[in-house]
């Protein structure tokens, strides 16, 4: 993992501790005194309750990073504390002690939202690494709240996230150009968030009342892109059977995006120059001039200035549009987003699909921070949906992630998830999975399912049931 990540424990390396305070709730003194000095050693400020009840006492008294709590304790047992701490502290992570060979309970409390467990006698330094990701995710929730909140009250873009030097710089920027009637470009990879961004901008000008209005321009043919934008009068072409507006009236008083700019053709550039020279255009067949007010934002993902030199980009045009430009960086170049996004996306995927957030483990969030990400942010997105959909517990493993981002073979990936699982139990998992792949591809429409993978209907619906596959309502396209 490159190093210049790990900035204010957000990001995940097993090396470097980042302190804390912890509670252990264990009733065996032998336990408490040897966590106690593996953990000082560390750093760690440590706690310790005797049972349950004095562990939720000690919890209200005082902030905690982070709680152990054995399984099997006096009075009240640890499952039966778990889903007490979860009500009061829901996002305080636990991780559970337990006994060799008590995996069911284990599976029950990880269900129950433990984070993770421990099998006595521990590892040290696994139970360590366990710890410091557990915590490193508790404060990076933690961060992204107080950072929504800091965000909505400086600038009303709270969808947007980002927390790195040049997001920051993006930010302070969009809220200095906002307000302005200045044309802006935006430029940046594809999926770096140009749209959003754009719609930012809007949002935060004295314009945010009037039409929004994205035109993909290299999406058309320059005849339908002219008619679009400018409108037409009846008769201007053969299926002109009535008159049309355009997008610039549309967009009056407002702000009109066009997207994807450079693959305009040159004869469209001159006309759009026109409209930003003389505030002013004729319908497509018409005669009459048409005075509008509109602000421009334009995007691209392909070097503009490159463009002009090869002469399939209007340098006027180009000056015209550059008055103001917002490079968005890739975000390879500010891996300390990456959590933050994930954190996003996974409370956004969770209210959609009317699940319970789900959390990334620490060795998913490592492969994921590693990765180059080309497609950027929304590749991010859609790995994180992925993920969300496949997964069947709180926690979305390495092993959910799509293979070029861990490296790993699906084989590979499965094995290694759970080394000691019974064929039957793999086969299952490569079941689940696949049908919610193709449930996913059909819109998670099960009679199209069911056509597809030639079963009768009945069929796909008791592997359903069996398989404990949640149909999900689809909220997005
Ligand atoms: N900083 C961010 N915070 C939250 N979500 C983001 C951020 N940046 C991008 N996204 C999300 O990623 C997806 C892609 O963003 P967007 O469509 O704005 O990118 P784009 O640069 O216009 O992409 P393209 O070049 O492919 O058109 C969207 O779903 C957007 O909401
Ligand atoms: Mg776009």
């Amino acid at each position: 993992m490159p190093e210049d990540v790990l900035t204010q424990g957000i990001a995940l390396n097993d090396k470097e501790a980042l302190g804390g305070s912890i509670l252990i709730i264990d009733d065996e003194a032998s336990i408490r005194e040897s966590l106690d000095t593996l953990l000082n050693l560390e750093g760690y400020t440590i706690r310790m309750a005797v049972d349950g009840e004095e562990g939720l006492r000690t919890l209200d008294q005082q902030n905690f990073d982070l709680v152990l709590l054995d399984l099997a304790l006096p009075g009240q047992s640890g499952m039966e504390i778990l889903p007490q701490i979860r009500e009061r502290y829901p996002d305080l992570p636990v991780i559970m002690i337990t006994a060799y060979g008590t995996v069911h309970n284990v599976v029950e409390a990880i269900r129950a939202g433990a984070e993770n467990f421990v099998q006595k006698p521990w590892d040290n330094e696994k139970l360590l690494a366990d710890i410091r990701s557990a915590i490193a995710r508790h404060r990076a929730e933690e961060e992204n709240r107080q950072l929504k909140r800091a965000m909505k009250e400086r600038y009303s873009f709270n969808n947007i996230v980002g927390k790195s030097d040049p997001m920051l710089r993006i930010f302070d920027l969009v809220a200095q150009v906002a307000p302005s009637r200045s044309t802006i470009l935006i430029q940046g990879e594809s999926g770096t968030g140009k749209e959003l961004i754009a719609k930012a901008l809007h949002a935060n000008s004295p314009r945010r009342d009037k039409p929004f209005v994205p035109v993909n321009t290299g999406a058309m043919p320059a005849d339908l892109l002219e008619s679009t934008l400018f409108g037409h009068v009846k008769g201007a072409f053969t299926s002109a059977i009535a008159s049309k507006k355009g997008l610039f009236e549309i967009a009056n008083n407002g702000t009109l995006f066009l997207d994807e700019i450079a693959t305009m053709t040159l004869d469209t550039q001159s006309k759009i120059l026109r409209v930003l020279q003389d505030k002013r255009f004729m319908h497509v067949g018409g005669v009459q001039e048409i005075q509008v007010d509109v602000r421009i934002i334009a995007a691209t993902n392909i070097d503009l200035r490159q463009s002009v030199r090869e002469g399939r980009f209007r340098e006027d045009l180009y000056y015209r549009l550059n008055v103001i430009t917002l490079d968005l960086p890739p975000l390879r170049a500010r891996r300390e987003d990456i959590p933050l996004l994930c954190q996003h996306f996974l409370e956004q995927f969770a209210k959609e699909n009317d699940l319970p957030p789900r959390k990334l483990s620490a060795d998913a969030m490592r492969a994921i921070v590693d990765y180059d990400w080309p497609g950027n942010v929304r590749e991010l997105e859609n790995c994180i949906e992925r993920g969300v959909v496949l997964s069947s517990g709180p926690f979305i493993g390495s092993e959910l992630l799509p293979g070029h981002i861990t490296g790993r073979s699906f084989q590979d990936a499965l094995l290694e998830h759970n080394p000691n699982a019974s064929l039957f139990d793999i086969l299952e998992d490569i079941e689940r999975r696949i049908i919610i792949e193709k449930l996913e591809r059909c819109n998670w429409n099960q009679t199209d399912a069911a056509e597809q993978f030639h079963i009768p209907l009945s069929t796909l619906n008791q592997k359903i049931k069996r398989l404990n596959i949640e149909i999900r309502k689809r909220g997005r396209e």
